[in-house]
């Protein structure tokens, strides 16, 4: 009697032990017949009664061992079955399904130009120097020769920081000039990209904050032709190889003598013709040989050194080459706007 007890619960061992569970299904049948509340290997138990007593004790624990190697072999496929499972779905994956587009940002138009003016100068051996918006007085108006009356000073069109007469927002990148020489001997040769502020009216045609980029070279023999030629280089490599310039005489209180540069675009397309109010000539910048009370302003020796600077505007060329009929359109940020320019370098 005893050993045919015996033989059932090995042969429940064994049949646990051959059990190979393929997938979901199959392991919950395992484990409803094995570990269910009503499994197989409860019952069992209770034929320890019919055991001799000197072999209840090996009974039961044949019993429990069953017990064991079923719970055992349930966690071991469980996680086998599971890791099958999931490969699978891997492999539903579609490798040849198109990616998800990926989301491309676009340069601003101020930047793009800005980028390429930096390039046409670094070529020739210019670096850049940058400079803060939140300038003092001195560096802005007084180290660049504007006497104390001059009009720019004008609260009009210079916007000063709250409470203080000394402090403004720069309101050209000359400002750069009076910092690098103030803290470098020459050779000098930089240029200075940046936004500059002004007190006006925002109009389609002019705002309250504009971009500009300053270039200075001083060394000693630096002569007006030297300024010329530097001038026609960019304009060739920025509007094109047959374009012409012109330099017509002008004023600013930090060159001597003082010029600005037009470029000639002509009067055949419509566009040109209103663009340079039917004179074909369109004005780019303003330069000028480095007045000497300058140089001498920021500690440089002006019988020595000699120097000219330039200051190129950038929203008009921007516009020029975008299209762009209203500059406000360049800092309202509207997305749709500059979504068009995702295309450019
Ligand atoms: N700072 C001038 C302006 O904002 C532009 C300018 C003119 C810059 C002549 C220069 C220069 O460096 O030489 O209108």
């Amino acid at each position: 009697m005893s050993a045919e007890i015996f033989a059932k619960v090995k042969q429940v061992i064994e049949e646990i032990e051959s059990a190979i569970p393929q997938d979901v299904d199959q392991l919950e049948k395992f484990r409803i017949r094995f570990l269910g509340s009503k499994n197989i290997i409860k019952p069992m138990m209770g034929e320890i009664r019919n055991i001799a007593n000197e072999q209840k004790r090996e009974f039961g624990q044949l019993v429990n061992s069953a017990k064991q190697i079923a719970e055992q072999k349930f966690q071991n496929l469980k996680s086998a079955v599971e890791s099958a499972a999931e490969s699978a779905k891997a492999q539903d994956i579609d490798l040849t399904a198109p990616a998800e587009p990926l989301a491309l940002g676009a340069r601003h138009p101020i930047s793009i130009t800005m980028n390429r003016i930096v390039d046409i100068f670094s070529r020739i051996g210019f670096t850049v120097a940058e400079e803060r918006e939140i300038e003092d007085d001195w560096y802005n108006f007084t180290a660049m020769n504007t006497p104390e009356n001059h009009p720019a000073r004008d609260m009009q069109d210079t916007y000063y920081l709250k409470g203080s007469a000394e402090t403004l927002l720069r309101t050209h990148t000359s400002s750069v000039q009076a910092r690098v020489m103030t803290t470098q001997q020459p050779p000098i040769r930089i240029i200075a990209p940046g936004r500059v502020y002004r007190n006006e009216t925002v109009s389609a045609r002019s705002h309250c904050q504009f971009h500009q980029i300053e270039g200075l070279y001083v060394d000693e023999n630096v002569s007006f032709a030297d300024l010329k030629q530097t001038l026609l280089y960019f304009a060739k490599e920025m509007y094109g190889p047959e374009t012409k310039i012109r330099l017509r005489p002008s004023f600013f209180p930090f060159t001597e003598p003082s010029a600005e540069m037009d470029v000639y675009m002509g009067t055949a397309d419509e566009k040109s013709y209103r663009l340079t109010k039917g004179t074909g000539w369109l004005e780019v910048l303003g330069c000028g040989m480095v007045d000497p009370q300058v140089l001498t302003n920021c500690g440089i020796d002006a019988e020595k050194y000699t120097g000219f600077a330039f200051g190129i505007g950038i929203e008009r060329s921007a516009m020029q080459f975008y299209d762009i009929s209203d500059i406000r359109l360049l800092f309202e940020n509207d997305v749709r706007f500059l979504d068009q320019f995702k295309s450019a370098l």
